[in-house]
C-alpha cells in the first residue's frame, strides 16, 4: 500500500522514514517548498550517518530513500491507501486540508491525523466520509519511539480502526487505543510530572536540581522534570499544558504554572536558548542538589501519587484500558513502571491517604482524588489481581 504524508516537518519526515523502512512506497507533500527541500536534505544526511554507524548498508539506505517521493503538488497524493497528516497544530488549517484532500486521495483511503491535542471528531467533520478519519499519534522522534496512540473519533468506522492498528503494528510499533479526549493518554496523564514538580518548586520545598535528583535517584525516572522541560523547550511544554487546561474546560488539575510562563515570556526556553531552569551555556556550573533522602522520598511520593491519580481517573473515564495506560507511559515517555501497577505496589489506600492529605492542606480541586481510587479502597481491590 502506498502511504501519503502531509507536512515534512520533524514528525512528517520521521513518519515517512518509518513507513519507507517498513517497505512502503511513500509520497510526502509540504506546501512550503523550502521546508520540503530542508527535510529532504536532512533525511539524506541522516541516512548517510546511519550507513556510517552500520544501522543500514548503503544498498538498504538507497532502497529506503528511493521509496520516498517528494511531491511538488498536493495531487501527488493521488492513489495512496493511508494518509498521515502532520502539518501545523491548527484545527482550521487541518480541516481545510482534509476537505481538499478527500477529493485527491480516492474513496477507500484512510485519512489520519498526527495531532497531539486537537479533537479528531472536529477534523473528521470537515470530510464527506468522516468514518474514514482517525487519529494516529506518533511520538517524537517517530523512528525511535515505539508507541503510537490510535484514536478513533465518534464518527470512525470500526473497520478503519482495525486496519489502522494492524498496519501500524506491522511497522514494529506498539499501539494503544485511546478515546478522543484532550491529550489522549500520554499527554493527559503526564501533566503532573511537570505540574506537581513546578508546584513543589514554587512553594519553596525544594529547588529544581533537588527535585530532578529525587525523581532520578529515588524515582528511577530517566530525566528529572526540570531537565526534561528544559530539553523539550518551555514554549512547547507550556503550550501543551495550556491547551490541555483549556480543553478540559479549565479544570484546576491542569492549571499551568506562572514560573514556566515567565520563562517563556523572558525567552528562557531551555537548552535551545542556553537558559531555562538551568544555565546551559558552555562551562556553566550545574547546581548541586540537596541530597536529603527523606525530602527526596516525599517529593517522589507526592508526584507519583498525582500521576497515579491521573492514570486512575483516565481508567475510570474509560479513556483506555488498564494495560494500554501502563504501556503508553512506559513506552511513550519511558516511565520506569506502569502507573497502575505502581499504584498496586504502593497500596491504593496509601495513595488515597496522600491525595486527601494534600486536599486537606490546600483545599484545591487540583488534589481531588479520583472516584476510581476511592472505590478500590472501599473494595480493597487492586488494578492487577
Ligand atoms: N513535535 C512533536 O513533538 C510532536 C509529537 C507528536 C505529534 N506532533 C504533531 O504533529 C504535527 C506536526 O508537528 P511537527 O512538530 O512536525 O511540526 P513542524 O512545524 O516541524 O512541521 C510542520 C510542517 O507542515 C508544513 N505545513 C504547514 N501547513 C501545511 C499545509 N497546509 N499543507 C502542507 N504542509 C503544511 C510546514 O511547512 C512544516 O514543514 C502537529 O499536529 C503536532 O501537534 C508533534
Amino acid at each position: 500500500m502506498k502511504i501519503g504524508v502531509l507536512g515534512s516537518g520533524s514528525m512528517g519526515s520521521g513518519i515517512a522514514q518509518v513507513a519507507a523502512s517498513a517497505g512502503h512506497e511513500v509520497v510526502i507533500f509540504d506546501n512550503h517548498a523550502s521546508a520540503m527541500d530542508r527535510a529532504r536534505q536532512n533525511m539524506e544526511t541522516l541516512f548517510s550517518r546511519l550507513v556510517e554507524k552500520g544501522t543500514y548498508s548503503s544498498g538498504e539506505s538507497k532502497d529506503i530513500l528511493g521509496r520516498i517521493r517528494w511531491a511538488d503538488r498536493m495531487h501527488g497524493l493521488h492513489g495512496i491507501g493511508l494518509l498521515i497528516e502532520a502539518i501545523v497544530e491548527d484545527l482550521s488549517a487541518k480541516r481545510v486540508e482534509f476537505e481538499q484532500l478527500e477529493d485527491v486521495v480516492g474513496p477507500d483511503c484512510i485519512m489520519a491525523t498526527n495531532t497531539s491535542s486537537l479533537s479528531i471528531a472536529g477534523i473528521a467533520a470537515a470530510c464527506k466520509k468522516p468514518e474514514r478519519v482517525i487519529g494516529i499519534h506518533f511520538f517524537n522522534p517517530a523512528p525511535l519511539m515505539k508507541l503510537v496512540e490510535i484514536i478513533p473519533a465518534i464518527q470512525t468506522a470500526p473497520e478503519v480502526v482495525k486496519r489502522a492498528e494492524d498496519l501500524i503494528k506491522s511497522w514494529g510499533k506498539q499501539t494503544v487505543l485511546a478515546k478522543d479526549t484532550p491529550g489522549f493518554i500520554v499527554n493527559r496523564i503526564a501533566r503532573p510530572f511537570y505540574g506537581e514538580a513546578l508546584r513543589i518548586y514554587e512553594e519553596g520545598l525544594a529547588d529544581p536540581a533537588t527535585i530532578d535528583w529525587a525523581m532520578k535517584e529515588i524515582g528511577k525516572f530517566r530525566m528529572g522534570p526540570f531537565e526534561l522541560m528544559d530539553y523539550i523547550g518551555h514554549d512547547v511544554n507550556f503550550a501543551v499544558t495550556e491547551t490541555v487546561f483549556q480543553a478540559f474546560f479549565y479544570d484546576p488539575r491542569y492549571r499551568p504554572s506562572f514560573s514556566q510562563k515567565r520563562l517563556v515570556e523572558a525567552g528562557y526556553l531551555g537548552r535551545k536558548t542556553g537558559r531555562g531552569f538551568y544555565d546551559h551555556t558552555p562551562g556553566a556550573q550545574a547546581p548541586i542538589p540537596v541530597q536529603d533522602k527523606k525530602l527526596g522520598k516525599d517529593i517522589v511520593h507526592r508526584i507519583i501519587c498525582m500521576l497515579i491519580n491521573e492514570a486512575a481517573d483516565a481508567f475510570y473515564l474509560k479513556i483506555a484500558s488498564r494495560e494500554d495506560i501502563d504501556l503508553a507511559m512506559t513506552t511513550g515517555v519511558n516511565y520506569p513502571k506502569g502507573l497502575l501497577k505502581w499504584a498496586d505496589e504502593i497500596g491504593i489506600a496509601r495513595c488515597v491517604e496522600t491525595l486527601d492529605r494534600l486536599y486537606e492542606e490546600y483545599h484545591e480541586d487540583r488534589y481531588r482524588c479520583s472516584p476510581q481510587l476511592r472505590k478500590m479502597t472501599r473494595e480493597v481491590s487492586k488494578f492487577y489481581e
